[in-house]
């Protein structure tokens, strides 16, 4: 029996992957100076000067266990992989309006006054560039701080903005992170299926290539690494996968997964991994910021709905278990409602049934704040697309899918969506990448004398 827990362990065992280390500043350029990206900013501003703590960014407060259970070994991840250091981050980002870092936290008004001004003189540093931007996208946005041409001069505008931004700020590597508005949904077509087509579309400006596409592309073309934070296409076409690959580039998207969709990956497991039936799930939202602003819009708000409605069938697979999930009412509303600002409420009425097909319910009301939970989820994106390139990964990094509510996988490839599985893809990722053996939880190897009685 040792024999073969040796061989299952020499299965898992794996080289450590050469990663350039993280030297230098990084630039982390986000599109979209909103309520995230201002939160972001702020917070990391803030646990700089040693005022804050980045609580529920894994990459700075997690840790990750090493080896067998017996060695002890759990060293936080930014002490385990070569991440780079938040004192080694330089900020900057575009949006179509032209209020400073500090003005526009001010107007998300997700963090405190007197927190603000303990770093405004960073925050008040950071002044847009101007965005590229079509109203069209985003019907409820009148923004005017926005550069003028064709689409195919707005991507040189933007990576001529992205490569001033390296050398004014000294930066030896940069990322891009989309914290802009949710885009108004439509499907992938012929401009976006081929690199060639999509570059075509660009210089005839074809209105189909949306505004979050041309950073991608802009981007990608400069073999600066990708990640989505809203529902929209952007780098799930595939145009942009064919070109993130020609540059050997990271990507990674779509959407931000905080708030209800958070919940409903950590609770739809659990009632599948105990074969509870469910055969209802009606979420609702009101949430008062910008963000819900352009949900208002029908068109807009479908692009979040599709990221959302995903999620439940991916986790719950009613084909595999047609009598536990095969009929599932699945029903999400957001509605605007200013007085509540950044702090979206958020109810889920959840129909399950159990032994016998006696039915229960179970309600959430989650008081939650939607920027304090997508900070950090853009932060981490943020290091680990950094930490990709050097470590020469490219394309869609669906390891990070623990982060996202619409995670991209290869093409043909079902989403994985329960965030547990999801985390030890993460995590044994890390362990891949660093040459540490692959945790699979087996375990036997502990019971090593027991196991060699039952088969003896
Ligand atoms: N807050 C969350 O918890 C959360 C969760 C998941 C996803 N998201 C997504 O993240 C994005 C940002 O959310 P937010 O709450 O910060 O919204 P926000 O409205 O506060 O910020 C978005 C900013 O993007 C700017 N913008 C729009 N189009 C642009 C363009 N083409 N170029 C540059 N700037 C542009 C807007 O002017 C605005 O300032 C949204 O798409 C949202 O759906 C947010």
């Amino acid at each position: 029996m040792a024999l073969i827990i040796d061989t299952f362990n020499k299965v898992i065992h794996t080289m450590k992957t050469n990663i350039k280390p993280a030297e230098g500043k990084l630039g982390i350029l986000i599109p979209g100076l909103g309520a995230v990206a201002t939160t972001l900013i702020a917070g990391v501003e803030a646990v700089k000067k040693g005022i804050s703590q980045p609580i529920g960014s894994v990459t700075q407060m997690g840790t990750i266990r090493l080896g067998k259970r017996t060695e002890n070994r759990r060293p936080k991840i930014k002490d385990f992989v070569p991440l780079a250091n938040l004192n080694d981050i330089v900020f900057g980002g575009w949006d179509v309006f032209e209020d400073n870092v500090y003005e526009s936290a001010i107007n998300a008004g997700v963090l405190e006054e007197s927190l603000l001004n303990k770093i405004r003189g960073p925050l008040e540093a950071i002044k847009p560039m101007k965005a590229a931007f079509d109203h069209n996208y985003a019907k409820n946005l009148t923004g005017t701080y926005v550069k003028e041409g064709t689409r195919y001069e707005l991507a040189q505008q933007v990576m001529e903005d992205i490569q001033n931004f390296q050398t004014a700020n000294g930066c030896d590597r940069v990322v891009l992170v989309w914290c802009g508005s949710t885009e108004v949904y439509f499907e992938a077509s012929d401009v976006h299926s081929t690199l060639e087509k999509f570059e075509q579309g660009l210089k005839d400006d074809d209105k189909l290539i949306a505004p979050s596409m041309i950073y991608a592309y802009a981007a990608l073309k400069l073999g600066v690494g990708f990640a989505n934070g809203a529902p929209n296409l952007t780098v799930d076409i595939p145009a942009l996968i064919e070109l993130a690959k020609i540059t050997k580039t990271p990507i990674a998207g779509k959407d931000f997964k905080t708030g209800q969709t958070l919940m409903k990956t950590i609770l739809a497991p659990g009632l599948a991994a105990r074969a509870l039936g469910v055969n209802g799930w009606f979420s609702t939202n009101i949430l008062g910021n910008r963000d819900g602003l352009v949900l208002d819009d029908p068109d807009n708000f479908k692009t979040k709905e599709v990221s959302k409605l995903g999620v439940l069938e991916d986790i719950l697979r009613p084909e595999d278990n047609p009598e536990l999930y095969g009929d599932i009412f699945h029903k999400i509303r957001i509605n605007y409602y200013p007085p509540h600002g950044d702090n979206k409420e958020s109810w889920d009425n959840i129909d399950i049934f159990g032994w016998l097909g006696y039915k229960m319910q179970i309600k959430i009301n989650f008081l939650c704040r939607d920027s304090i939970l997508a900070a950090p989820i853009a932060l981490d994106l943020a290091l680990f697309i950094d930490m990709a390139k050097r470590a020469n990964m490219s394309g869609v990094q669906e390891w990070l899918s623990f982060y996202l509510k619409s995670p991209q996988t290869a093409p043909g490839l079902q989403a994985e969506n329960d965030i547990f599985k999801q985390l030890i893809k993460l995590e044994n990722t890390l362990r891949h990448l660093m040459g540490e053996d692959l945790i699979t939880h087996l375990g036997l190897d502990y019971y090593e004398d027991l196991v060699e009685d039952v088969i003896s």
